[in-house]
């Protein structure tokens, strides 16, 4: 045989081998980054709060958890509606219902007479974070059955509850001894940040407090940096006492100090996005899954809505609505005013959310109705302004559809949710303590006729919806990986439990700046030790030659 032909031999052998085990390679050895653990959990999920919007945010994570099979408690002030029930009955899903029509919810309660933007108005927002607190500790863990549950023996595989204004009802957690995963419908509270060991610097990242502009000059990081200060330690020395308190009443006097159970949560969902909210930097188990509560579909408009929409035609709607927990019909009447003149005036059409049978004053371009369906009125195509008070809800629908919109904050979040939009250049934010016909129609003409807006408002929907998942998969694939026993060791940043003085590096900068100063000030000593020196071997040489002269 030739060298030749043995050399084909083989080349033809190692090519078959290659073809072969390459095949079976892909049989069998294929891998891929995805857990295909089918495994059934049971979940618990605690909303203590009686903020409608706040619950509604989670509402469609809860619903499909129970659609994926998931077996899921639900305490809340918010059971699902028998048409809810009747739509889709949800088997797996159950509600531990703390309604008590004595107690009420946060639906229409906010009077406009009593929203005062005054100078005292952090102080205002902090005593309304812990009475909300101290009403929610006290009535929804004081439940008769709530008090039932506990005896009864559970077991949870993860624990979903809300970070907002108290850490009460984190007992649940120590009670079932379950990893939790922490919610936010709102931006992150600093005091999750300091938790959680996220990234919260106030030198760029607007805290939840203000309505401030990205970014930011001297006066507003001082206000800033401050408020983070002031709120943090408010809710260290004063909210978190409180809350032991009640929490140690309920779930017994062994209950670890609330703090404590605060850090072990082992991951946070939180309700923004970087396009809306701006970028910053966020830890792996930190997750924006802001838009969570919007639907998947927009559904046909009741026949009377549709009607007056569609004979909109060119001219355009405006969408007007202060959500669900202002009560439209408590504004002043000089502003109402103002309103009525100017809506009236507008070669446009209106559609109103006010919360009474009776319109304030009869007017032929406006449409008012106590309640609306508000993302699906929205989407209508002929809807070209929304005119709102900047809560989360009703502005990431906005953004999400690319309205232009003008915005009034009230309270809470919503100064820091309009200036967000405000920043992105598809917003125009007016002070509802300046309120006037004048300021109100240079807005209302801004938002039809300034085109502007509505670019910024298209490009801001296009990027705030072009992500790797919607932001339901991503919320139930991180409730299932938690519930899978994924957490704390591969998730914790160690920055979390450093003491303040080691995370900031002040130990590090003080030892730096010490031993700097020390060989700057040995590098002197020597200089001035060496120049003395040489000083006495000139003088004594100097005296030497002059000696020398003199002889
Ligand atoms: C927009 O411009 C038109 C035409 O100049 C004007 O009639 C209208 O009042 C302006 N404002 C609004 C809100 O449409």
């Amino acid at each position: 045989m030739q060298i030749r032909d043995m050399w084909r031999i083989y080349s033809h052998v190692v090519l078959l081998l290659v073809v072969v085990s390459s095949t079976y390679c892909s049989a069998v050895n294929e891998t891929k980054f995805v857990n295909t653990d089918k495994s059934k959990f049971k979940i618990l999920s605690v909303f203590g709060h009686l903020g409608k919007s706040h619950f509604d945010v989670f509402k469609p994570l809860l619903e499909e958890l129970a659609r994926h099979g998931h077996e899921i408690t639900v305490i809340s002030y918010f059971p699902r509606t028998d048409s809810a029930k009747a739509k889709e009955p949800l088997p797996n899903y159950k509600d531990i219902s703390l309604v008590d029509p004595k107690v009420g919810v946060y639906v229409n309660v906010v009077d406009l007479h009593q929203v005062s933007h005054s100078r005292f108005f952090l102080a205002t927002q902090l005593l309304l974070l812990r009475s909300m607190a101290d009403f929610a500790c006290q009535t929804g863990l004081r439940h008769p059955l709530i008090t039932e549950f506990l005896r009864r023996d559970e077991k949870f595989d993860v624990i979903l509850t809300e970070n907002f204004n108290t850490d009460c009802f984190l007992g649940f957690i120590h009670h079932f001894k379950a990893p939790y995963l922490a919610l936010s419908s709102h931006q992150i509270m600093p005091w999750t940040n300091e938790d959680m060991g996220n990234e919260d610097n106030p030198s760029y990242i607007p805290n939840i407090f203000f309505g401030l502009t990205r970014p930011m000059d001297l006066i507003d990081r001082m206000k800033n940096a401050v408020t983070l200060l002031l709120f943090n330690a408010a809710y260290d020395y004063w909210f978190r006492p409180a809350d032991q308190a009640i929490a140690n009443e309920v779930f017994g006097p062994d209950l670890p100090e609330l703090s404590e159970i605060a850090r072990q949560s082992r991951a946070l969902l939180v309700n923004t996005h970087n396009s809306f909210h701006g970028s910053r930097p966020q830890l792996p188990n930190v997750i924006e899954v802001g838009g969570l509560h919007i639907p998947p579909k927009v559904n046909p408009v009741p026949k009377d809505i549709a009607k007056f929409l569609d004979s909109a035609n060119d001219e355009g709607v405006l969408y007007f609505s202060l959500g669900s927990m202002i009560k439209s019909t408590t504004m002043p009447k000089e502003k109402l005013d103002a309103i009525l003149n100017v809506i009236e005036s507008i070669p446009r059409k209106v559609i109103w959310k006010w919360e009474s049978d009776e319109s304030p004053r009869k007017m032929d371009n406006v449409m008012t109705r106590k309640w609306l369906p508000q993302f699906d009125v929205m989407n209508h195509p002929n809807i070209k302004c929304y005119l709102g008070h900047g809560g989360l809800l009703g502005l990431s629908e906005s953004v999400y559809i690319g309205l232009p919109s003008i915005l009034i904050p009230m309270f809470g979040d919503q100064f820091h949710n309009s200036a967000a939009v405000k920043t992105r250049g598809a917003a125009i934010v007016l002070d509802f303590n300046n309120f006037n016909e004048q300021y109100f129609r240079q807005a209302v003409d801004a938002c039809f006729n300034d085109t502007s807006y509505r670019e910024n408002a298209q490009r801001l929907s296009k990027a705030y919806r072009d992500r790797p998942a919607t932001p339901l998969e991503t919320a139930v694939w991180w409730t299932e990986y938690i519930a899978r026993g994924n957490g704390i060791p591969y998730l914790r940043s160690e920055g979390a439990d450093l003491p303040w003085y080691q995370l900031h590096l002040i130990d590090v900068a003080l030892v730096l700046i010490i031993g700097f100063a020390a060989f700057i000030y040995i590098f002197f000593r020597l200089i001035k030790l060496l120049l003395s020196l040489l000083k006495g071997t000139a003088g004594s040489q100097a005296g030497k030659t002059s000696k020398r002269k003199k002889d």
